[in-house]
């Protein structure tokens, strides 16, 4: 795999040429970095899927470069979809819409919807302006591994798969972008993000979080985002999340579960808990939201044989760290509350 370490008119010309070619490119967003391919190419759509070895049925989130090119490929159907694209466009925030015919149907995995996301990053911008389509992009890491968030992690993963990724440096936020579906005209998310439940309430009064946000889900034919249901964001070490609103109780919760091997990944509160391996994942949720996915990574270097990972309140920012977590987990998850 090549770095590309700068957008240079020359590097714009090469990737223009590998999209042009239905070959995959490896770029960043504020979120998490993805990998690229011509939304408008089956064959380049199939490459997306074979490389990430991801299930056929996960559909995959169209990349624009600004608003305009939104109903080109998708349809805006009413004026709570539209406030919200005018809210949160560009930026870490994707929108499910009527698809429009001339997107593949192996980009939405045969749904008649399509996720739209405009990101907000410049390198992003600058590259899907060159390209001149849109890009399907999943989250660059092989299906079921943390998100990659910086390029010495996704070089490991897809160093003789993907010819090209451009790096921009750690990822911002850190998790993938918040994506919602305006139902009977309220909005649910279906995957929490940097835009919160409490932000898109502020812009248009109501917004519902699907239910399988935090649960496992049950009818597995019933699930709005196929994302959901997938073992998710995990290292190759077993792992367990703990949370309480007590840090006395969420000390005895560590105690009774920890092992000769156990690696705490955890905020600076748990820094003197004797263990095998502390790895501080920061003190804030956007600390958290930044660190967590290469983290993640890390802990499978240290031949532990459990990390336990403590969870935060599910609000705000915290319900999509909870989102990734429990996933990571496995939904082995304990919490005791006061
Ligand atoms: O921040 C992000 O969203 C990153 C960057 C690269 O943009 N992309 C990303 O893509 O996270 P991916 O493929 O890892 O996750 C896309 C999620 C999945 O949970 C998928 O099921 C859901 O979006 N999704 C995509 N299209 C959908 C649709 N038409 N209906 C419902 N859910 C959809
Ligand atoms: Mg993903």
């Amino acid at each position: 795999m090549k770095v590309l370490n700068e957008l240079s008119e020359n590097n714009l010309e090469i990737i223009k040429t590998e999209i042009k070619s239905d070959n995959l490119v490896i770029f960043p967003t504020e979120t998490v970095y993805g990998i690229g391919a011509n939304a408008l190419s089956e064959d380049a759509v199939n490459k997306i899927f074979l490389v990430k070895e991801r299930a056929r049925n996960n559909p995959l989130i169209v990349h624009l470069k600004d608003k305009e090119e939104i109903t080109k490929y998708a349809k805006v159907n009413n004026s709570v979809e539209q406030k919200l694209i005018d809210s949160f466009m560009p930026g870490p925030f994707t929108l499910i819409l009527e698809k429009k015919d001339n997107i593949p149907t192996n980009v939405t995995a045969n749904l008649d919807t399509v996720g739209i996301r405009i990101p907000i990053n410049e390198i992003a911008h600058k590259f899907l302006e060159y390209v001149e389509v849109p890009i399907a992009a999943p989250s660059a890491n092989i299906s079921s591994r943390p998100s990659g968030t910086k390029v010495s992690d996704i070089k490991d993963e897809f160093d003789n798969l993907v010819d090209y990724i451009i790096d921009g440096g750690e990822s911002k936020i850190g998790l993938e972008s918040t994506v919602v579906k305006v139902i009977d005209n309220t909005p649910v998310i279906l995957r929490p993000g940097f835009i919160t439940k409490e932000d898109i309430e502020n812009v248009v009064g109501n917004c519902l979080v699907s239910e399988n946000v935090l649960k496992e889900i049950d009818d597995k034919s019933k699930a709005e985002s196929p994302g959901m249901l997938y073992r998710h964001y995990a290292p190759k070490t077993k792992c367990l999340l703990v949370y309480s609103n007590d840090t006395n109780k969420l000390k005895e919760l560590i105690e009774s579960n920890l092992g000769d091997k156990t690696i705490i990944l955890g905020s600076s509160k748990l820094s003197d808990t004797s263990c095998y391996k502390f790895i501080n994942y920061g003190d804030t949720l956007e600390d958290i939201s930044h660190n967590i996915f290469s983290l993640l990574r890390k802990c499978d270097t240290y031949d532990a044989n459990l990390i336990i990972i403590e969870g935060v309140e599910k609000v705000g920012l915290g319900l999509a760290i909870m989102n990734r977590l429990i996933r990571t987990s496995n939904f082995n998850y304990q919490e005791i509350l006061k």
